[in-house]
């Protein structure tokens, strides 16, 4: 698909014109509620995509552009672990120079400030209602990356609506043409943005842990995101893991089930001790892998970012044709869902 390599220029950014359809006019912030309200029509938001998806094809393909690799962190049991690794692969990442943009996606229930230590006025909330721009949300966090911070306990956030996704989906647009790497904190399970998301994004790490139920709806996932796009990469960590070796095990279990059910690429990224220190951390305080660097689970954290630069190639900005960045991944997988 759109793995071209990594680094090399090829085009630089498109001007919107004639390939890039209605809703592609809408930049940022108020201008992209203007391009949200454009996206109504009598056909319904569904109807429009895919008259749109049709109109698409008849348009000139807009050049190739340069992208950020987009990792979405996700899981199908909640509570494995998912935030945990995504705040402390935002602060590796960025001490390893990728320029890095954390976004929670746990919609209704972010809480990645709270790990990296920043308290936002503004999330993503206020950003797809069209009431600021994603250069205002963004907050810079005291070890480095960036974060877009979600909406916490606001009901209305925790099932978005088409419209809010084409917003989300036009904003992860914005930031992959300005960053080196995109992590996505999912809320755990198959809802259908947190799917879509999967779907949108070039990697997905999915986190489990080694318990049976943790198994199954990890499976869960890979088998609903796998349906939908066959060529899906996975990641596997497995978190809290109480005897060397068990996440390996855990990993061929998975392995076995879904090699017969689904197609989906499995690779073992590794696994991350069950260590108290994680839980004794307190909210507010920097990541564990910044104020103990020798945790075990820091290490184990720190050799699994180091994997994921290599597996992912890299994590630089790299070569997309022009319809097939992660914006326009999520509106042709929208139509799936
Ligand atoms: N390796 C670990 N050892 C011990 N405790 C851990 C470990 N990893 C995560 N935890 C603890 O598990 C709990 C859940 O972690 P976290 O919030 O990161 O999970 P999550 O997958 O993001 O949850 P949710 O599905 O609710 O978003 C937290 O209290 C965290 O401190
Ligand atoms: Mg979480």
């Amino acid at each position: 698909m759109d793995r071209a390599g990594n680094g090399k220029a090829a085009g630089g950014q498109v001007a919107n014109g004639i390939g890039q359809g209605a809703d592609n006019s809408a930049g940022r912030g108020p201008a992209g509620r203007a391009g949200a309200r454009s996206s109504g029509s009598a056909l319904g938001p569904r109807g429009r995509g895919l008259f749109g998806r049709l109109m698409d094809g008849l348009r000139t393909p807009p050049a190739p552009r340069q992208e950020a690799t987009s990792i979405a962190i996700a899981s199908g049991k909640g509570g494995t672990g998912k935030s945990f690794l995504a705040t402390s692969l935002a602060v590796l990442m960025h001490r390893a120079e990728r320029k890095t943009v954390l976004v929670d996606c746990d919609f209704g229930l972010a809480c990645d400030h709270l790990l990296l230590g920043v308290k936002p006025t503004l999330t993503l909330q206020q950003l797809l209602a069209g009431q600021c721009t994603v250069e205002q949300v963004l907050l810079k966090t005291p070890c480095g990356p960036r974060l877009l911070p979600g909406a916490s306990g606001v009901r209305r956030m925790a099932n978005p609506s088409d419209k809010d996704l084409t917003a989300f989906a036009r904003e992860l647009g914005v930031l992959a043409e300005q960053e080196d790497a995109l992590l996505l904190d999912l809320g755990a399970g198959i809802a259908p943005a947190t799917v879509l998301s999967m779907l949108g994004a070039d990697w997905i790490v999915l986190v489990t842990q080694p318990e049976i139920a943790a198994l199954v709806d990890a499976y869960a996932v890979i088998k609903s995101v796998g349906q939908i796009k066959r060529d899906a990469r996975f990641l596997i960590v497995v978190n809290r893991v109480s005897t060397p070796g068990r996440g390996e095990m855990a990993f061929q279990r998975l392995c076995e089930v879904a090699s017969q059910n689904v197609g989906a690429e499995l690779t073992y990224l590794g696994e991350i001790p069950d260590d108290d220190s994680v839980m004794q951390h307190r909210l507010g305080q920097l990541p564990l892998v910044v104020t103990d660097p020798e945790a075990p689970t820091s290490e184990a954290v720190r050799g699994l970012s180091e994997r994921l630069i290599q597996i992912c190639g890299g994590i630089r900005p790299r070569t997309v044709d022009g319809d097939a960045g992660i914006r326009d991944r999520f509106k042709q997988h929208r139509l799936f869902l």
